[in-house]
């Protein structure tokens, strides 16, 4: 009797933090080895129902419209006093064009300081919430890749984060051997729409555990 209820105890406080204990843990680093540790302190996802998509969206990949100095005008040929281009012509000076809602953005932020930020810039295109998210030039170039997928189009679902640690951002161990990392996780993405069905998604402050190492040759 006392040891049901025991065992009753630690099973409901278990399931009060299964969301968190269910979660892999990070390996244990090969001894002498440092090991990193990836917390997103910051999740932010904006998109909009009528933000321009020049990646799945024929529609907006053919769209022309009137850049008239900075801004667009009426998206009317005939009457357009500056260029008539294709909204998704790289280097335009905002890519929020006539018709269309604000773009989408993608924020994530993590304790060690480091920050990935998307948004459609025409050159580098990210597919926002289909991979690779954009954390700085110096970052690619050091092979550092956070990748997220998930969808803005429910109120809870699932996301997923991938981190990859690239050679040029490898730890060096005590006996002088250089290892990278990588790791992974499902989280909790919460999505609100507006009336316009615009979606802005957060995410609870998450841990991705480190789940393999990599000697650098
Ligand atoms: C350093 O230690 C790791 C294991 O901890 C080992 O795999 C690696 O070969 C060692 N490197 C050198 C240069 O001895
Ligand atoms: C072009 O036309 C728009 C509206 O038709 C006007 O607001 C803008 O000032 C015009 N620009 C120039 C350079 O004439
Ligand atoms: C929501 O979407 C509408 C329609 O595209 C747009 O006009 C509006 O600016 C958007 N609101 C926000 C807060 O992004
Ligand atoms: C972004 O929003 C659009 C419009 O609501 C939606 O069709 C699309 O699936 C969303 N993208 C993702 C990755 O969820």
């Amino acid at each position: 009797m006392n040891i049901l209820t025991t065992v009753t105890g630690i099973l409901s406080l278990s399931t009060a933090v299964s969301a968190l204990s269910l979660r892999p843990r990070s390996i244990t680093p090969p001894a002498g080895c440092p090991i990193p540790t990836w917390e997103v302190t910051t999740f932010n996802w904006y998109n909009g129902s009528h933000s321009l998509d020049c990646i799945h969206n024929e529609a907006d990949i053919n769209a022309k419209g009137c850049l008239c100095g900075t801004n667009w005008c009426a998206p009317d040929q005939a009457t357009c006093n500056g260029s008539w281009v294709n909204v998704c012509y790289t280097g335009m000076p905002n890519y929020q064009p006539w018709g269309y809602g604000p773009p989408e953005t993608l924020q994530i932020d993590f304790a060690d300081g480091l920050s990935c930020a998307d948004q459609y810039i025409g050159y580098r295109v990210h597919d926002i919430g289909n991979g690779e998210s954009n954390c700085g030039y110096a970052d690619r170039g050091l092979g550092r890749i956070v990748s997220f997928y998930g969808s803005s189009n429910s109120a809870t679902s699932t996301g997923l984060m991938d981190y990859v640690l690239g050679d040029g951002h490898a730890l060096t161990c005590a006996n002088g051997s250089q290892i990278t990392y990588s790791g992974s996780t499902d989280f909790q993405l919460t999505c609100q729409h507006d009336v316009y069905f615009n979606a802005t998604c957060t995410a609870e402050p998450f841990e991705i555990p480190v789940l393999n190492y990599e000697w650098v040759s």
